[in-house]
């Protein structure tokens, strides 16, 4: 197997006197891989009908005479003028009924046919031309997809899904209630899109619908690609989507990515809407996670950072040595592929500030000489990593259902569903306990703790699944909100957590959405220890469970807020709580005390230092990567060899500033045994 190393390449903005100099570069930097196209379409089909790939088969041949080999988009993402001229009711209109102008990219829905039939139709034109080019490995189809219409093309196709989902208008106003504010529809035209109303929100049930309508969608116009891209490739290349990491949250995933052959996504840590200057390594941990999990399997980092980042303004530079930390911190996690995004900057169109590896002047500079030192060093590494597993103890429940549901109502202001997801990681990723972001279906057999964050929308399947992982000997963390809705976002009818209340070993008595003012206090039972909440509060009820924790002051004060249910071989946490950061870790120390999880290394916890693992076979290697700008040393147990520096360490362990090591040992039998 391979590591595939490369970058994200526009012959199309260059002229065609540059491109060998390009593809030189390229193999000297030790890429193998390139991706083109996917912004290309007034190129590849000048005006409608006329193809012309001509062009990139001399950008092909040039690359792939340097040995590269090549992923081409499919160029959706961005229509040529004479498709949208011809069609200019394909435009995109946003939830206030604004029609987006023509002019920057994801400018069509993709519930307008014509639309839908002009992509497929290049989609099965371009794999027809490349489907026996023996260096073309894969696709990629289209590129980002995300951006939710509410245009008349929309509309149409709502009704449509509704009516398939429900049947009748009958059932379709019973799920909904929509007896409340006299909306019981008589007619299938009569349903509307949820763009703004004159007073509070649409209705919950229309609004949830809507959302897993759009994202089927979207799911639909990848199918009829993917299907074309099929005809014409079969098997023999491999298709994926470039995802955008688990910061995007308007398209269900784990439905996306079940028919693509692998995963894709962009990776920016310093991305110029973000806090630049301090990329929080577990936030980028967590896009990788979240993206390995979606089918639990290697992915590819198709948009790597490369340099500063920017539209109308930039993000600082990254460091040196941070790019390829950056790059080996996704390999870490589970990639297969890092290509960078993008080759050269571009002097002109809407990202001239956006930097690539070569800066505009397309001189090999700084940049360029560290991706091209990662490349030697993969030259060497990347055949005994390429393929090998990450292993996850901890699994969170990730659940895109739910995520639709906070976005429509959050319940308490200062709530946000991926900043609760986002604290328990961050809280596992201290300890360096590495964690995969699963849907609830999921095979959990292998993981030792599962955590349910806020799992609001919950099914009968998924709670006879998590019991029986928990009688099998797992340990289930759940909590707030969590078994509140109905897989049709109404709020149950039984006493909170409703379906998971019998697995949870208790009842929420009653629930408070604190003020961003106000926190709780808790105190641990059999113990001095406390620690304060905030956001929010479940006053438990016992069934079953026994008590962790009590409020410690207020109305609730003795009440139980932390419970523990032992099921079959396993147990139930049930955290009523919510809290900041502290409070998270609180609550994931005492956890982690209980169970038998533990990190790759064993080296006193530091904040810059991510540790994580991968296995070939029976050979473990451990990735220590220092997220911080100063050198580190800390005490190391036992002797390892380091295949980055291939320095033997013992005694002790030096991370240069953003400085990588892969630490191995030879294969001792019964020393280290994989689960
Ligand atoms: C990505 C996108 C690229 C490029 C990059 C920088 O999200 O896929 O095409 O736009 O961002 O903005």
């Amino acid at each position: 197997m391979t590591l595939f190393f490369g970058a994200d390449y526009y012959p199309e903005q260059w002229p065609q006197s540059r491109w060998e100099t390009d593809a030189k570069l390229m193999k000297e930097a030790g890429f193998n891989v390139v991706r083109l196209a996917e912004f290309a379409w007034s190129r590849l089909e000048p005006s409608d009908g006329c193809f012309d790939f001509s062009w990139l088969d001399q950008a092909v041949d040039l690359l792939t005479e340097q040995g590269l080999k090549v992923v081409l988009g499919t160029p959706s993402a961005s229509v040529p003028p004479w498709l949208f001229h011809a069609h200019p009711d394909m435009a995109i209109v946003d939830e206030d009924g604004t029609t987006r102008t023509y002019g920057s990219r994801r400018d069509a829905s993709p519930a307008h046919p014509a639309y839908c039939h002009y992509a497929v139709r290049i989609a099965r034109h371009m794999a027809g031309h490349y489907a026996q080019h023996p260096h073309v490995i894969g696709w990629q189809v289209d590129n980002e997809f995300g951006d939710r219409c509410y245009s008349e093309a929309s509309r149409r196709a709502f009704q449509v899904w509704l009516k398939n989902k429900y049947g009748t208008l009958e059932n379709l106003n019973a799920t909904w209630g929509s007896v409340f504010w006299s909306h019981l529809y008589t007619s299938w035209e009569h349903i509307p899109v949820p763009r703004k109303t004159t007073h509070a929100k649409h209705n919950p049930g229309l609004h949830y619908d809507y959302y897993c309508f759009q994202s089927e969608l979207y799911t639909e116009f990848q199918q009829a690609q993917l299907e074309a891209l099929r005809e014409q490739v079969g098997f023999e290349h491999l298709i994926t989507h470039n995802l955008m990491g688990f910061s995007y949250g308007n398209l269900d995933y784990f439905k996306l990515a079940a028919p693509l052959d692998f995963v894709s996504w962009d990776n920016y840590p310093s991305a110029f809407w973000r806090e630049a200057v301090t990329a929080n390594p577990a936030h980028i941990a967590l896009g990788h996670s979240a993206m390995w999990g979606l089918k639990q399997q290697n992915f590819w980092v198709m948009e790597q950072q490369s340099g500063a980042s920017g539209w109308h303004v930039m993000s600082p530079s990254p460091q040196p040595g941070q790019i390829s930390l950056w790059a080996y911190q996704a390999i870490a996690h589970g990639a297969d592929g890092i290509v960078f995004f993008r080759w050269r900057s571009y002097p002109k169109g809407a990202e001239q500030n956006w930097h690539g590896i070569l800066d505009h002047h397309g001189q090999p500079g700084r940049r360029y000489h560290e991706v091209k030192k990662m490349g030697e060093q993969l030259g060497r590494l990347g055949p005994g990593i390429a393929g090998s597993l990450p292993e996850h103890q901890v699994a969170i429940l990730h659940s895109y259902e739910s995520r639709f549901s906070f976005q429509i109502q959050p319940d308490s202001p200062q709530f946000s569903y991926e900043a609760h997801v986002a604290a328990y990681y961050s809280a596992l990723h201290r300890k360096n306990i590495p964690t995969a972001l699963v849907s609830a279906p999921s095979d959990l057999t292998s993981y030792k703790l599962v955590l349910a964050p806020a799992l609001r929308l919950v099914s009968e399947e998924t709670v006879q699944h998590l019991g029986a992982y928990v009688r099998q000997g797992g340990v289930l963390v759940v909590t707030p909100r969590s078994g509140s809705r109905t897989m049709t976002n109404a709020i149950v009818e039984t006493p909170l957590p409703g379906l998971l209340a019998e697995l949870c070993g208790v009842t929420v008595e009653e629930y408070d959405a604190l003020p961003s003012s106000m926190t709780r206090r808790l105190k641990f039972v059999g113990s001095e220890s406390v620690v304060n909440s905030s956001l929010w509060s479940d006053v438990l009820a016992p069934t079953t469970a026994q008590i962790l924790a009590v409020y410690d002051e207020g109305y609730v004060a003795g009440k139980p807020a932390i419970t523990c249910n032992s099921v079959g071989q396993g147990r139930v946490i049930y955290i009523g709580a919510m809290g900041d950061g502290s409070f998270v870790q609180t609550i994931v120390d005492y956890v982690l005390s209980t169970v038998q999880v533990k990190p790759a290394l064993k080296i006193p916890e530091t904040p810059s230092v991510e540790v994580t693992e991968r296995w070939q076979g029976e050979q473990q290697l451990i990735f220590v990567l220092n997220h911080g700008a100063e050198s580190v040393t800390l005490p190391l147990e036992g002797s390892y060899l380091d295949l980055v520096s291939e320095e033997h360490l013992e005694n002790h362990l030096t991370l240069d500033p953003y400085g990588v090591r892969i630490l191995t040992q030879p294969p001792v039998a019964g020393l280290e045994t994989r689960k």
